[in-house]
């Protein structure tokens, strides 16, 4: 019999080549393409050869998905007011972030009105057992199976008919039919296809939860984001003790959606009124920090953005942002250049988001670029100012989604000044706040000092 043949598939995007090469020619991520053996299709595509009906769409009664709330509100908030049945949700993040914390205490929170199945692939069921004890919560109903091959797992599944069903995580989970590795993307991939299918015909609510990169994307496969209806999204400094949980993906409701929590002795607190968090706030104003209002799905938040720029030794200078985009930041900085006249070549640049959390909206760029400013000029900005609005490439400054309600936070935290977008101006005052409407990037210049 010839040997199979390998192919090289990358841990990144999942794209697949016939030689191993140092850079994934999809992705372009370097040093990501790993060797496995292709599964033969007969057995996958078995389960698909049974013809189904079709249906038309007029005749397909629309209702609206029945959502089962947790009864954790944060987490609630996140997966858009509660769990659906069938639903597949992805629970990724870092190491330690509190994965498994907040889905034991999901579960102990349902399990008196819900069938509930822990299925722990990496810890066993003393740990599990002593991590419970430590957040005294009532574990009554939690049934555990600590299982990693697949058709095990699902057959136990099958015979107990959970409600909802947690398992920890997807990469531990190996299936007999396929001979890479567990944790491999074809494992992944395979495993969530057969965990995704399961939940639709049994109606049981499936987490997976997923490991994350180095760099931070869900290890190995995007391919899985696709696969799934929720994807979430542990976010914070593992050093601080607050967590926030982002979806990232949401077929049951709003994307940016944002949950926070504090990592308590007691576990995961949720915080209800979090806008003031991501703020250091200093006694005495200070420069190259700038607050931003930015806009988490439903919710106005408070951030501070801080710059340090510095007088740059050698011929690269040094860009990094911490919790926003560097590439933004370069065209920021080019924007910066050719509006202002204020060319930083010379100064290395160090961008921060307070708190560990991640800004990826475009109303952060004026709060970049008023804190770059101020750190280099050394001047702290006017007093309790807040500063949010999106540059175009050719120094506008472009009106953002809920410019009122952003304002409104900012004034019941005590914020007296605001330089925002023109077309974001609100047409009757807001109390307590001054504002100051902008068009271009030029104008934000006369009103970021006293
Ligand atoms: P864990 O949920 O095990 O992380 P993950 O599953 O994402 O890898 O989180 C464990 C961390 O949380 C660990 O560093 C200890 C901390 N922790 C608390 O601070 N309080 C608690 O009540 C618990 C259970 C954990
Ligand atoms: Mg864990």
């Amino acid at each position: 019999m010839a040997k199979a043949k390998s192919i090289y598939v990358c841990t990144e995007c999942g794209g697949t080549l016939p030689k191993w090469q140092g850079q994934c020619p999809h992705c372009q991520a370097w040093n990501t393409l790993q060797e496995t053996v292709p599964e033969s299709s007969s057995s996958r595509f078995k389960s698909l050869a049974a013809s189904s009906t079709l249906q038309l769409l007029e005749d397909v009664e629309a209702q609206d998905v029945p959502r089962n709330p947790t009864g954790i509100s944060e987490f609630d908030r996140v997966l858009g007011g509660g769990l659906v049945e069938g639903a597949v949700i992805l629970l990724g993040g870092d190491p330690g972030i509190g994965k498994s914390t907040l889905l034991l205490q999901t579960l102990c929170a349902v399990a008196d009105r819900m069938k509930v199945v822990y299925v722990s692939g990496e810890e066993s069921a003393q740990q599990i057992a002593l991590r419970a004890k430590r957040l005294t919560v009532a574990s009554r109903g939690v049934q555990l199976l600590a299982e990693i091959q697949l058709e095990k797992i699902i057959s136990t599944l099958d015979a107990h008919k959970p409600q909802l069903a947690v398992i920890d995580s997807i990469q531990t989970v190996y299936s007999e039919a396929l001979n890479s590795a567990p944790g491999s993307v074809a494992q992944v991939r395979e495993c969530s296809a057969q965990l995704t299918r399961f939940a639709k015909q049994s109606g049981t609510t499936l987490i997976l939860v997923g490991h994350v990169t180095k760099e931070g994307a869900l290890a190995g496969p995007r391919v899985l984001e696709h696969i799934v209806d929720t994807v979430l999204y542990f976010e914070g400094d593992t050093h601080s003790s607050f967590r926030l949980v982002r979806a990232f993906k949401n077929r049951f409701g709003a994307v940016n959606e944002l949950g926070v929590f504090a990592m308590t002795e007691k576990g995961l607190r949720g915080v209800t009124n979090p806008s003031a968090l991501f703020l250091s706030g200093h006694d005495e104003p200070v420069a190259g920090s700038c607050v931003l209002v930015t806009q988490e799905g439903t919710r106005p938040l408070l951030v501070e953005v801080q710059a340090l720029v510095e007088d740059a030794h050698g011929f690269n200078p040094k860009r990094l942002a911490n919790g926003m985009e560097q590439n933004r930041l370069a065209l920021l900085l080019a924007v910066l250049h050719r509006f202002t006249g204020l060319g930083l070549f010379d100064q290395d640049i160090f961008l921060n988001a307070v708190g560990g959390v991640k800004i990826n909206e475009p109303a952060a760029d004026l709060a970049i670029l008023a804190a770059i400013i101020s750190s280099f000029k050394n001047k702290p900005l006017r007093d309790k100012l807040v500063v949010f609005g999106e540059v175009g490439l050719a120094g506008e400054i472009r009106p953002i989604q809920r410019g009122q309600e952003r304002l409104k936070e900012a004034a019941k935290l005590g914020f007296t000044s605001a330089i925002v977008p023109a077309a974001n101006a609100p047409k009757q005052d807001i109390a307590g706040i001054q504002v100051f409407p902008i068009s271009r990037l030029e104008q934000a210049l006369d009103y970021l000092f006293e």
